[in-house]
């Protein structure tokens, strides 16, 4: 089955965007992590960014509908800051249920201002991944693989 690695805005600067909190990888080391990691759960994986809101919410769609084709496992969704703000995100991840969208974010949210501490993406998700840099993404290809055996894919 596929995988879609989503990450939204800001998240192209990784490896040189406040290294301290989001650490030294750039997205393209991640991504390639994605892939192998993947690929030994037995996913092809594939990765978009975008720092577009409506881009985003696009591929959510065309991915939920390769999901009720049968062709997708799910997604794992890093929505950068549109986390703290984005209904749009909220109500397209509902729209594509039952969709798995695994929230993960690479640094805690939930121990930095208080402006990152609501997510209007966690209600919707299938769960969230906070906190373990980029070990994340492979912990949420993990939690599909889990899920794959109840979704048959
Ligand atoms: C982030 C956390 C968000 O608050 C922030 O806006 C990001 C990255 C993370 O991965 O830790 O862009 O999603």
């Amino acid at each position: 089955a596929r995988v879609l690695i989503l990450n939204g805005p800001n998240l192209n600067l990784l490896g040189t965007r406040e290294p301290s909190v989001y650490g030294a990888e750039t997205l393209a080391d991640i991504e390639a992590r994605c892939r192998a990691h993947g690929a030994s759960l037995g996913f092809d994986v594939t990765c978009a960014q975008s720092n577009h809101e409506g881009v985003l919410i696009d591929h959510l769609h065309a991915w939920g509908a390769l999901h009720r084709a049968g062709e997708a496992a799910g997604i794992v969704f890093n929505p950068g800051a549109y986390t703290h703000t984005s209904i749009a995100l909220h109500d397209a991840i509902r729209g594509i249920a039952p969709t798995p969208v695994i929230e993960v974010h690479l640094s805690n949210v939930h121990a930095r201002e208080s402006f990152r501490h609501h997510s209007w993406v966690a209600p919707v998700a299938a769960g969230s991944i906070i906190g373990f840099g980029s070990d994340g993404y492979l912990l949420a290809l993990d939690a599909l693989a889990r899920r794959r055996a109840a979704s048959g894919l």
